[in-house]
């Protein structure tokens, strides 16, 4: 059971990361700032937002697969589990999963914002009173090897939605995946969420939408900048821009300066030209296919896949035994 009186073991990413990183990505040409400092509390909050828009269909198509399948998945990983959760956040689509789960089964949920964290941890007990539940406040890419085998000695399936894996370049999607299969045990399991190429129409609306929160999304790095890091900035001379770049299949996600104007932060200054941009995100798209061979590079063997009706969003369950059996992939119909 979760106590509300343990604090959360933490490793977080303190101020000085994101601070390094602001400092080490403006240096560069071109500029760049890492996705995983969209994720403060108000960045969590307007992701929230954006998975409820009519243009952003992950998250949405996302949950249906999980709807559909979540009984068979669990059957498939076991319904006695240690179900580790990389990069919980607000762990929406999760009692999709749990509901599923025997009361024996271990909840891990991993996220890098404390608030976010202790808040869904909450949520997810008040429902599922008997489940335990261990909340790990660390970056997922840097969780202490021996931590996972203290918390549970369970099957550990890592549960990886949202197809977070396409913020990483392929290259460093292999070295994570095999990251991953490093951590876990050799009867382990990894559950991953993968957006699908599409038509490029379906993928820029997504990334655009007409509420302007995946813009408010954006220049909240901006804001955070000045709120934690005190860098001197008028974020209102800065744009969204968001498209797919269908060559190097991924969405880019970049924040555009309207102006020539010059960041300060601390003693040193970031001068952009007008239309130089700082590039904040990419959100690669894979094929089934595509994304198999990404896995096997890592060590790990596709056993199963379930998709949605039109094709926009995979769920993969791959494991490291050559032995396990493999599913044919499903199709929800
Ligand atoms: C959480 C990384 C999967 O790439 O679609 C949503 C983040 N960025 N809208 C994505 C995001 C802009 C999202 N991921």
């Amino acid at each position: 059971m979760m106590r509300s009186e343990s604090p959360v073991p933490q490793t977080v990413p303190d101020e000085d990361e994101f601070r390094a990183s602001v400092h080490a990505g403006l240096r560069q040409q071109p500029k760049t700032i890492p996705p995983k400092f969209f994720y403060d509390a108000h960045g969590s909050h307007l992701f929230d937002l954006i998975c409820t828009t009519p243009e952003y269909y992950p998250t949405r198509t996302e949950t249906g697969i999980l709807k559909r399948y979540g009984a068979e998945i669990v059957e498939l990983i076991g319904t006695s589990c240690a179900l580790i959760e990389l990069g919980s956040g607000s762990a929406i689509k999760t009692p999709l999963l749990l509901q599923h789960l025997a009361d024996n089964a271990v909840y891990v949920p991993i996220d890098i914002c404390e608030s976010n964290l202790l808040q869904s941890t909450q949520r997810l007990q008040a429902m599922f009173p008997a489940l335990h539940m261990r909340p790990l406040c660390v970056d997922y890419t840097r969780i202490p090897l021996h931590t996972l085998k203290r918390l549970s000695d369970r099957r550990q399936v890592f549960f990886f939605p949202g197809s977070t894996i396409g913020n990483y370049t392929p290259e460093d999607a292999v070295q994570l995946l095999k990251q991953f299969a490093e951590m876990v045990d050799r009867n382990g399991a990894l559950l991953i969420g993968v957006d699908c190429k599409k038509a490029p129409e379906i993928l820029n609306a997504a990334y655009n939408d007409a509420q302007g929160y995946t813009a408010a999304f954006n220049l909240n790095l901006l804001t955070r900048m000045q709120r934690e890091l005190d860098a001197q900035l008028d974020a209102n001379h800065f744009a969204h821009y968001a498209f797919y770049n269908a060559a190097l299949g991924r969405i880019e996600m970049h924040l555009v300066s309207q102006c020539d104007q010059v960041i300060r932060l601390g003693k040193e200054s970031f001068p952009l030209d007008e239309g130089e941009t700082i590039h904040t995100e990419n959100s690669y798209k894979y094929t089934a296919h595509e994304f198999q061979q990404l896995a096997r590079a890592a060590g790990w063997h596709l056993k199963t896949t379930w998709s949605d009706h039109g094709g926009l969003f995979n769920m993969h369950y791959l494991s490291l035994s050559t032995t396990e059996p493999r599913h044919l992939a499903r199709r929800m119909r």
